[in-house]
């Protein structure tokens, strides 16, 4: 077996030989899987992306025009801007009702910074059951399909390197009760790693180049090519509920943010978002703004402190919407941007110490200092190319605790208090009295698992004890 001279020649224009520098000690198998790698990089456009994202750092000009965005509160009797609730609720539940959502997972991340040896959904989230992040969602994807009388299907994105694990996982738990057809699992695409001084590709061994997950930007692409939106569309599957696979509080399918973003008069039903207010001003999120008239999100890296800083007359951030990362699309907008010319997302870099081998001698290199590139797409770049996109607000202890790090902010601690947080809250509206400590937070360790209720409403009429003891832990 040879490399083709094709292929040989592109990677000589492209500046990318040293990748073949050690093809003479490879055995044809291992040849063949170098081969294929290298098939699918799109070499032709690698020199200007080098130059523009690994020779150089673009810097993001926040236009002047930058505004924040208009929302829907979380209250709709708000006075900054009031909404039926009660009507979108109801077209949501129409679309729930007529089998016409699906949800969607991305679980391609590699969660490094939680340390956890396997799929981040295997990770054990709930505050007391310890049930799975994938097993909260199935119960929470099962019980809207039986709340509606339908079905829910449930794309999950892996990435070439969990997808197995993942797999294998819903087999050993039988699909924590969902049914296998109405799963469907399909890995991201693969970005390879540069390096940092030559924008030459990195190799892990000889036939193996460096590569992570293109980004949860790359689900919009392979939401297409896996042939999930296809089978969407033979299943009457209209909209998208996407969320990321570290939120055990998030709404699988919430019908009033699906309501308002199928049918209010200001979205164009494409793609649409729910926001946090951020805690704080120095808070490390996504920023919603308004540039052109178009709804984008700003890292909070690329907008200046000043205008994170930046308050109202009654003291409130100017910039207040936070990104949860929650979003719902319609399979047309995903089909669109799959077949538009026009559509492409910037990537976005991040300098890393990468592990590699010296191409020349076939040598190790595990370096001390950043050495590397890693290029990646993201999700909410898609925005911009909404016609009109809607914002819902949503409120932190009703829906947001994801589990990112190994302790800290975002980790299974935090998250637990959030769980026990919202559960206190559903059972105090339902007359159960909850234990709280001198901070005014709950005295107890509470989970309400989606199959027992999706909101507070739920909870009407099950049997529920008058009152929680102090230290109690109770898992409904
Ligand atoms: C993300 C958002 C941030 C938001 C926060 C809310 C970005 C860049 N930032 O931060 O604005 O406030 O969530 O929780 O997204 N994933 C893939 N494939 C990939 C990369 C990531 O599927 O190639 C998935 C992960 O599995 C995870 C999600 O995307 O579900 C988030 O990834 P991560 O890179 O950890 O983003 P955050 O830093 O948490």
């Amino acid at each position: 077996m040879a490399v083709p001279e094709s292929l040989r020649q592109s990677l000589e224009n492209a500046g990318q030989a040293h990748v073949l520098n050690l093809v003479n000690t490879l055995n044809d198998a291992k040849l063949a899987l170098l081969i294929e790698q290298l098939e699918g990089l799109d070499l032709g456009a690698m020199q200007s992306l080098i130059d523009t994202y690994v020779k150089s750092a673009p810097q993001f000009e926040m236009p002047a025009s930058t505004e924040p965005p208009t929302y829907y509160p979380a209250d709709p009797n708000s006075s900054v801007r009031s909404y039926d609730a009660a009507k979108y609720i109801s077209s949501g539940e129409d679309l729930l009702r007529a089998g016409k959502v699906a949800c969607f997972t991305v679980a391609g991340g590699q969660g490094s910074r939680l340390g956890y040896d396997g799929p981040k959904g295997c990770f054990p989230a709930g505050a007391i059951s310890g049930k799975p992040l994938f097993q909260i969602f199935a119960e929470g994807i099962k019980a809207t399909g039986d709340k509606y009388g339908s079905v829910v299907p449930w794309l999950v994105m892996t990435s070439p390197q969990n997808h197995e694990a993942t797999v294998a996982f819903f087999k050993d738990h039988n699909y924590f009760g969902l049914n296998a057809d109405d799963v469907m699992f399909f890995p991201q695409g693969t970005m390879p790693s540069f390096d940092l001084e030559t924008g030459r590709i990195l190799m892990s061994d000889a036939y193996t180049l460096a590569a992570s997950p293109d980004g949860h930007g790359g689900s919009l692409k392979a939401l297409y090519t896996s042939g999930a939106i296809d089978a969407m569309k033979a299943r009457g599957v209209e909209h998208i509920s996407y969320f990321q696979v570290d939120n055990p509080l998030v709404r699988v399918a919430d019908p009033l943010f699906l309501g308002l973003h199928a049918t209010a008069d200001d979205s164009s039903a494409q793609m649409s978002s729910k926001m946090l207010p951020k805690a704080y001003a120095e808070e490390k999120v996504g920023l919603f703004a308004k540039i052109d008239g178009r709804t984008q999100v700003v890292e909070y890296s690329d907008m200046p402190m000043e205008l994170q800083r930046e308050t109202n007359p009654d003291g409130s951030l100017k910039f207040l919407a936070g990104n949860p990362a929650v979003h719902a699309f319609s399979v047309d907008f995903v089909e669109k941007v799959n077949t538009d010319p026009a559509f492409s997302l910037p990537y976005h870099r991040a300098v890393k110490k990468i592990a590699h081998i010296n191409t020349d001698t076939g040598e190790q290199v595990t370096p001390e200092e950043p050495n590397g590139v890693k290029l990646e797409r993201f999700v909410f770049d898609a925005l911009p190319f909404a016609e009109k996109s809607i914002i819902l607000e949503t409120s932190r202890v009703q829906e947001f605790a994801p589990i990112k790090n190994a302790s800290g902010i975002d980790s299974a601690e935090s998250s637990s208090k959030l769980q026990t947080e919202r559960a206190a809250s559903w059972l105090s509206a339902n007359g159960v009295k909850v234990p709280t400590n001198s901070e005014g937070s709950p005295d107890c360790v509470l989970e309400i698992c989606p199959a027992t209720a999706l909101d507070a409403s739920d909870l009407r009429g099950k049997d529920l004890p008058s009152e929680i003891a102090p230290g109690q832990k109770l898992a409904l």
